[in-house]
């Protein structure tokens, strides 16, 4: 059949990257892409939320499977777009309609929907420009340290967590009256804030049955021991050593089949991939946010341990029949370091040409996400740039292999962090 893969980080590069292993996949298309998924898929020039030129791309291509990638689409309603014309009455699309997107579009509607469900999260209150003096009322009486979410989406720069009342009472004006946000922050959930280790779990939908994915944990902040300002993500790790047995029978029991079951008697459409973003807290799971996608880096360690046909799986959940389907998830350790381009998440330069990609190393891949081809050589084109990807027997093994290769790449002014899953072994 003929595939589309909507988006153009390292989390489409891997996905895409596993379609094209599938015998059932013949033609393969991404759009935007960069310039690794050139190796795997076909690049068209169509960004993510150009859904004229998407519809046009599909029905010209005969594509019958369509994979949306980034959650911003998904929010603005890239799946009733696409399925009310009537050429594409049939198409199969891996992701939720409008107000399943919204788990992770307003952090006040998932924030409702879990309180109805009896999911366990953060306790939170919503306030608006309204209720700003409410909520500086409220600060008042909270234990702090507290945490500000701005409601919709914010390119994961939208949650601030304030150490005492002072900044906390300047931070939710900034956010309510100033529109530090701009929309995304028109409404503000405060959160009682979670001391723990956070992970996250994947599970696949067709709306009906489920499929827990492999589980992760990513690295946020851009420094060693996860100092200084958050990122998209510096590296993940997967499995995660601290959470398996009885806490993932805790995850799935309160939290994953709720969480379905919530979504089946709450009438929403939702089929496709759900990132639950969790915080071990003394081994009880809380939820801290739901996401309508795969995470990025996350993908780049979940993908690679998925032994079955990643077509078939998401065929099946695209048709409600995810329950005849076998999961097969390889045992091996996989993790992914995050190369970034110097001052990323600041201002950083791009069009710097990168070095040492041909290099192929058995239990590695290369995943590109801020990349751009020209006149044949490979320049960076991002902040995030590639995700190297080991994968071993062991959490040492992945990471040799990772950094490895990491250390063969290179262009001006390269960035990562040498301790990608070193909490873990400490924690083993
Ligand atoms: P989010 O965008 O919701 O993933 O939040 C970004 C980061 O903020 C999370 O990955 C956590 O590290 C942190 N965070 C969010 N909510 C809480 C909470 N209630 N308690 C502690 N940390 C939190
Ligand atoms: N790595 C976090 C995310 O994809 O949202």
């Amino acid at each position: 059949m003929n595939i589309l893969v909507i988006g153009s980080g390292g989390r489409e590069h891997t996905i895409a990257w596993k379609l094209s292993q599938s015998k059932r996949c013949k033609n393969l298309y991404i759009a935007p892409g960069n310039a690794g998924t050139e190796k795997v898929a076909q690049n068209v020039n169509i960004g993510v939320s150009d859904f004229e030129g998407l519809k046009n791309l599909i029905i010209e291509k005969n594509i019958s499977l369509v994979i949306v990638g980034p959650e911003a689409p998904l929010v603005d309603g890239i799946r009733p777009y696409l399925l009310s014309d009537n050429r594409l009455k049939e198409l199969k699309i891996v992701g939720p309609g409008k107000e399943g997107a919204m788990l992770e579009g307003s952090k006040d509607y998932a924030k409702q929907f879990m309180v109805k469900h009896g999911i366990p999260t953060a306790g939170s209150k919503t306030f608006t420009k309204e209720t700003l003096s409410d909520a500086k009322e409220y600060l008042k009486i909270v234990k702090m340290p507290i945490v500000l979410k701005a409601d919709g989406l914010a390119a994961g720069k939208g949650v601030i967590i304030c150490q005492n009342l002072k900044t906390a009472t300047a931070t939710i004006d900034k956010m309510l009256a100033k529109a530090m946000f701009g929309d995304a922050s028109k409404m503000v959930v405060i959160e009682e804030f979670l001391s723990g280790i956070e992970l996250s779990v994947f599970v696949l939908t067709d709306g009906n049955s489920y499929k827990v994915l492999p589980e992760a944990k990513d690295y946020k902040p851009i420094g060693e021991n996860n100092t200084g300002p958050n990122t998209g993500g510096m590296g993940s790790v997967s499995p995660v050593n601290f959470a398996q047995g009885d806490f993932l029978k805790k995850v799935e029991d309160s939290i994953i089949i709720p969480t379905i079951n919530g979504l089946k008697s709450d009438n929403i459409d939702y089929l496709g991939f759900i990132f639950i973003g969790l915080m071990n807290v003394k081994g009880e799971p809380y939820v801290i946010e739901y996401n309508v996608r795969m995470g990025d880096p996350e993908t780049q360690v979940v993908i690679p341990r998925i032994k079955s046909d990643l077509v078939e799986l998401m065929v099946a959940t695209t048709t409600g029949t995810l329950s005849e389907v076998e999961l097969e998830i390889d045992d091996k350790t996989a993790s992914a370091v995050v190369m970034v381009a110097g001052g990323y998440p600041e201002k950083y330069e791009k069009g710097d040409s990168i070095h040492g990609l041909d290099l192929e190393v058995d239990g590695t891949v290369i995943f590109h996400a801020g990349t751009k081809k020209s006149e044949g050589n490979i320049f960076t084109n991002g902040g995030r740039v590639l995700a190297v990807t080991g994968i071993g027997n062991s959490m040492q093994e992945s990471l040799d292999k990772s950094y490895g290769l990491v250390s063969k790449i290179y262009w001006d002014n390269v960035y990562f962090r040498k301790d990608i899953g070193h909490d873990l072994m400490t924690l083993a």
